[in-house]
């Protein structure tokens, strides 16, 4: 077996603008997000540096073996947040979702100080809860979407 990859988090910038387009408009990526329409590289743009502004939301780059392999985001409301976790098609399927979801879980209880995260998945997205029941979220509503909770200081340590 292949040695995993090994795996960190740095806040997003302006430059990774075109990146996270690409990884957005990926087929699967759409099929697995509740807009599924294809977004035009300026449309993103402009959200993403609006985003990268909002002291609401907070958006980190996973490294993988030190290369750009997606982004995990919080969107955050009174001391929760919202998790949102989009992989390089290329970096899918070894671990390195699970590792970034630990450290996102990291960051938001040990840097935030957030008491919850929570998930939402499309029920027909079983990787990704996959992903999120290995780094440490729990299923606590079985339906569709399926929702994965994960508070602080409760089971794994982060
Ligand atoms: C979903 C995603 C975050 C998962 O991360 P990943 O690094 O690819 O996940 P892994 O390779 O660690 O696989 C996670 C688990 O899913 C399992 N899995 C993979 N495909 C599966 C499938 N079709 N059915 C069931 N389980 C599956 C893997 O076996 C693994 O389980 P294990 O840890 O028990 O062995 C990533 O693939 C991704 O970004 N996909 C595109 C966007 C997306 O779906 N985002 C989430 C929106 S909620």
């Amino acid at each position: 077996m292949s040695v995993p990859p090994r795996v960190a988090l740095r806040p997003a910038a302006a430059g990774d603008a075109e990146a996270l387009w690409r990884w957005r408009n990926d087929p699967v990526t759409r099929g697995a997000s509740y807009d599924e329409g294809e977004v035009p590289l300026d449309v993103h743009t402009r959200w993403f540096e609006e985003a990268l502004g909002r002291p609401d939301r907070r958006i980190w780059i996973v490294e993988a073996d030190g290369a750009a392999a997606g982004m995990v985001r919080l969107d955050l409301a009174d001391g929760e947040a919202t998790v949102s976790i989009n992989l390089a098609p290329e970096w899918r399927g070894r671990g390195v979702g699970p590792e970034a979801l630990s450290l996102l879980a990291r960051e938001a209880f040990e840097g935030l100080r957030l008491a919850r995260i929570t998930a939402l998945v499309k029920a027909g997205n079983p990787a990704s809860r996959a992903a999120f029941e290995r780094a440490g979220f729990s299923v606590s509503r079985d339906a569709d979407p399926v929702v994965l909770v994960r508070e602080r200081g409760a089971g794994v340590t982060a």
